[in-house]
């Protein structure tokens, strides 16, 4: 048996406050907020600010259009309805996912009809779709998960062969590449999170939506303003007060968005640092029997939103669940001092709000619309096996280091040493 764990009076392995937290704000982050607030004209900054984040975001995507926004939510939302998801569609969406890649759909009174993930790279499983398309069905939204782009050829494909809309949910992955296209640039429109823990962050909560194409970008803005027709560039007293739809107040913050344009700038820098903390785990976790570290399929450039670890009692003759082991050892490594925890603890599908379909009440959407979809238990099996057996690592973002990435590594040596004692 090795040195004694902290769960058991030993010394941590990661000293208190060694962690630093996200996301990490410099001087010029300070400086960009600073300015909105001294600035001559605040209200003209609302715009000055949207504009200038659209503008760059869209640069950086390569895309025509980039409306930010307060959520990711309404950026997905704004993608529906940019689409032409109307009442009654049914959108595909993976089990396993923050619930709010649903929430959007129903928001549009629209059905969400779930899929089971692929278990390597916990994202939808392309193999699946074709079987749940149905005369409904409008539109697919794959989400790169945890920071993982999602299988996009066959994804594409599908959505090509069968008319159908490619909405990306990108809340975890900005920067992310599939076959060298970033996540965000390959389907009819995308959503982005900016929300405090993002790998673009606004510091609070923000989103951004995305499209290159003028009609969904014009539908979308609808949504976004109250269902009023906003000319870029124009003065609130000049516009014309009408409505043209129904319409949500999306519009995001002007301080939000000058932190999130002066993290913009070092966005590549601080994913590629957080690539090298990943890379540093894989290479060394891999090597400890009973852990499963990412697969990353080579057409993929994940960007590691977190770092999820698996369990494999099997690998190391443990006569225990991969839940139980997985369990054990996430609790005495948060003793060694490493952020490690869960994230989903259901498939989304397994929610109340599907299983007694809460939605708008009455039964809406899927009464209103005689839907026929059914959310059965047990028709996720992948992501409820993936749930059990897995945990995640949070801090691996800059400036965290090697240097505490390697205290990861001996953290999990030392408990994945001593399991004989843990598992008793
Ligand atoms: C996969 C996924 N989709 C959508 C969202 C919604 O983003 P927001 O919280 O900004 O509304 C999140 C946020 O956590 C997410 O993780």
């Amino acid at each position: 048996m090795s040195e004694q764990l902290a769960i058991h009076g030993g010394k941590r392995s990661v000293p208190e406050s060694f962690v630093k937290p996200w996301p990490y704000v410099t001087t010029a982050d300070q400086q960009a907020v600073m300015e909105v607030f001294k600035s001559d004209g605040i209200i003209e900054q609302q715009r000055i600010q949207s504009e200038g984040l659209a503008k760059e975001w869209a640069e950086y995507m390569g895309v025509k259009y980039c409306i930010p926004v307060n959520s990711g939510t309404a950026a997905l939302h704004m993608s529906l309805t940019g689409v032409g998801i109307e009442p009654g569609d049914e959108v595909i969406v993976p089990a396993f996912t923050f619930w709010a890649s649903a929430a959007a759909v129903l928001h549009h009174n629209a059905i969400p009809v779930f899929l089971d993930i692929d278990p390597e790279t916990y994202c939808i499983d392309s193999d699946l779709i074709e079987a749940k398309i149905s005369e409904r069905t409008k539109a697919i939204m794959p989400v790169h998960i945890h920071g993982m782009p999602a299988d996009m050829d066959a994804v594409l494909e599908i959505a090509k062969k069968h008319n159908l809309k490619v909405i990306e949910d990108v809340a975890q992955a900005h920067g992310a590449r599939y076959k060298e296209r970033l996540c965000g640039s390959m389907g009819d429109a995308a959503g982005y999170s900016t929300q405090a823990s993002k790998t673009l962050s606004s510091g609070c909560q923000g989103g951004l939506f995305t499209t290159n194409d003028e009609i969904v970008y014009e539908r979308a803005s609808l949504l976004q303003y109250f269902g009023e027709i906003i000319v870029p560039g124009q003065e609130r007293e000049d516009q014309k007060y009408n409505a043209y739809g129904l319409g949500w107040m999306y519009r995001g913050d002007m301080f939000s968005q000058a932190f999130i344009r002066s993290q913009l700038k070092r966005l590549d820098k601080n994913n590629s640092l957080r690539i090298r903390n990943c890379n540093f785990l894989t290479e060394h976790l891999s090597q400890i029997r009973g852990l499963k570290t990412p697969y990353v399929p080579n057409e993929c450039e994940p960007v590691y939103y977190n770092y999820v670890v698996g369990f494999k009692p099997e690998e190391i003759d443990l006569n225990v669940s991969p839940r139980t082991l997985r369990d054990k050892v996430q609790k005495a490594m948060k003793a060694e001092g490493v952020s490690m925890g869960l994230w989903q603890r259901l498939p989304v599908p397994k929610q109340e709000v599907f299983q007694n379909r809460i939605g708008y009440g009455k039964g809406c959407p899927w009464k209103c619309h005689d839907s026929i979809i059914e959310y059965k238990k047990d028709d996720y099996p992948k992501t409820v096996e993936f749930i059990d057996s897995h945990s995640y690592i949070f801090d691996v973002n800059p400036p965290n280091d090697l240097e505490l990435m390697g205290m990861y590594v001996e953290a999990f040596q030392k408990v994945m040493g001593n399991l004989d004692r843990l598992l008793k």
